[in-house]
């Protein structure tokens, strides 16, 4: 049962277009006020899912709700979308056009009120860091630059969602910086952030829930902290003799590496004090201990080896056939 309160909520929803699946069996729950990533390689099918939530595609299967309206009801959908901000993967502006003259556009289409433009407008320059640029041509824009301006019409009129496909793909690291400094400001106000990614150490330094995404189908989903193990150990240690690591390997804690700095692994946070004692019972002198999470990267790339390797495989099999 789809429920109203949150943010977004999807059952099974599927897209194809003609023999590619471009997502299938998707089920996911945004809440109100977080932050939400989509991961997944080129093609997986992030801005499909994307367009289905948007009402820019329909779903083959399924249904979704988007700020408690069904995308299958096209009146309440498009009454809903009215609080949803959007950032485009590929947009253009008219490049004749100054960055203040797209935001004020923007107004008009969204119907807000004339009175209120010039500061939805000034709020939103300021936001994205376009102030001093507000009335130059967009034409005159470097590609950050213009991503930004995009960013700005995202969050124009408050809206209660922001959906953003590939927010910072154009930006250099102060631009990834400011993105997430906005995106972490609209969850402080309360605002639902759900943006498509790839590029993982953004999404790992903003994002409370991430799901990833692999042609089509989500092959994870949850809370950050649950999804990236926390099971490696450096350590730092003089005194540890190949006796002493023969007699800690018998306590379960078998150590690579060599000199002073070494490194445990399957030792999950709670057993990191069991560590430390056993390492001062074989005569070690610990100088450092330092718990490490996986990266989101390491996560990512171990999700998507089975599939890799199945691709592999198969471009093995079909190269054969052909011999
Ligand atoms: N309008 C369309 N017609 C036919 N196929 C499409 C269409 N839109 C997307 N697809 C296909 O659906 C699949 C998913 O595409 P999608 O754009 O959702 O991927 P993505 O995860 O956003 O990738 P990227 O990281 O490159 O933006 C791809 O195989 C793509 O070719
Ligand atoms: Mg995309």
């Amino acid at each position: 049962m789809l429920s109203p309160d949150a943010a977004i909520e999807t059952v099974d929803l599927a897209k194809r277009y003609g023999r590619i699946t471009a997502l299938v069996g998707l089920s996911m729950r945004v809440e109100r006020g977080s932050i939400f990533g989509f991961l997944g390689p080129n093609g997986a099918g992030k801005t499909t899912a994307v367009k289905l939530l948007l009402g820019l595609a329909r779903p083959t299967a399924g249904d979704a709700l988007v700020l408690g309206a069904p995308v299958s009801d096209d009146r309440a959908h498009r009454e809903a979308r009215r609080r949803v901000g959007y950032l485009p993967e590929l947009f253009r502006y008219q490049g004749w056009l100054s960055a203040r003259e797209v935001l004020a556009a923007h107004c008009a289409l969204m119907g807000i009120d004339r009175a209120a433009r010039g500061h939805e407008i000034d709020q939103a320059l300021a936001t994205v860091g376009l102030a001093r640029r507000a009335d130059d041509r967009v034409q005159t824009f470097s590609k950050g630059m213009q991503q930004r301006l995009g960013l700005g019409v995202a969050l124009l009129g408050r809206p209660e969602l922001v959906v953003l496909d590939e927010p910072t793909s154009a930006l250099d690291p102060v631009g990834r910086h400011d993105v997430r400094e906005i995106v972490r400001g609209l969850r402080a106000r309360g605002t639902t952030v759900f943006l498509n990614s790839h590029l993982l150490s953004e999404v790992e330094q903003v994002c409370d829930r991430v799901a990833v995404v692999d042609q089509g189908r989500v092959i994870a989903i949850g809370a950050l902290r649950e999804l990236l193990r926390a099971d490696t150990v450096r350590i730092r240690a003089t005194g540890l003799t190949d006796g002493a690591r023969a007699s800690l390997a018998r306590e379960g804690f078998s150590l690579d590496g060599d000199g002073e700095r070494f490194v445990a692994r399957d030792v999950d946070e709670e057993r990191v004090p069991a560590l430390v004692e056993a390492l001062a019972r074989a005569g070690a002198r610990v100088h450092a201990v330092e718990p490490q999470h996986e990266t989101l990267e390491e996560r990512f790339l171990a999700l998507l080896a089975p599939a890799a390797e199945g691709g592999a495989q198969r471009a093995t099999a079909e190269k054969k056939e052909q011999h």
